[in-house]
């Protein structure tokens, strides 16, 4: 299956499935900072501002429907601004196939030619798919923020992990 989905950068025309896909992510409330999409007028600025600023902002495709993206959005101040930060997610059946390295890689390609040096984020200490597909592509561990993520009273660990292109 996953030979049949496309990489892409994200257009306008993606907006709304983007919103579908990070807000089924979202209300797994395991993985990602959000626990729900913001509204989706929210999420159109959001995703316009990236693509006209020229952050790195791909999508995953199977035929027309949206099923992952990954973003890295440069930071905006000058003294930081050769940092961006990534953010990904696959809906739940495309998961364990490959498709978030094929989508990381090349998001890292797109970062790299735009010129950032250093990839950043935090990830779950139990997201172990995740930190290992990260390992993969050469993000190192460099510190844990204790307790960091909470929900539903339980608190989680989160691994600050980067990747340096130079
Ligand atoms: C994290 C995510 C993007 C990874 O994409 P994916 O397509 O599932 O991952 P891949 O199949 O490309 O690679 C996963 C790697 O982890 C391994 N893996 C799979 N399940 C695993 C598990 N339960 N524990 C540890 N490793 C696991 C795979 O074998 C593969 O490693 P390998 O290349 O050495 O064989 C995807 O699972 C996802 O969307 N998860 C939910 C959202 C999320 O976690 N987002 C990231 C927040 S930081």
């Amino acid at each position: 299956m996953a030979g049949d989905i496309r990489i892409e950068p994200m257009g306008e025309t993606h907006i709304e499935s983007f919103h579908r896909v990070l807000d089924t992510v979202a209300r797994e409330r395991k993985y990602l900072t959000l626990l729900e999409a913001p509204p989706l007028e929210d999420t159109r600025k959001f995703a316009l501002s990236s693509i006209t600023t020229g952050n790195v902002h791909l999508v995953a495709l199977h035929g027309d429907e949206l099923v992952g993206w990954c973003d890295i959005r440069r930071h905006f101040f000058p003294s930081h601004a050769h940092c961006g930060s990534l953010g990904m997610g696959l809906l739940p059946g495309y998961r364990g196939q490959g498709l978030g390295r094929r989508l990381i890689e090349a998001a890292i390609g797109v970062a790299r030619e735009a010129g950032m040096i250093r990839i950043e984020f935090g990830v779950h200490a139990d997201n172990a798919r995740a930190i290992r597909l990260y390992e993969r592509v050469g993000f190192v561990r460099e510190g844990v923020s204790r307790d960091a993520f909470c929900v539903d009273g339980a608190y989680t660990d989160v691994i600050n992990m980067a990747l340096i292109l130079r």
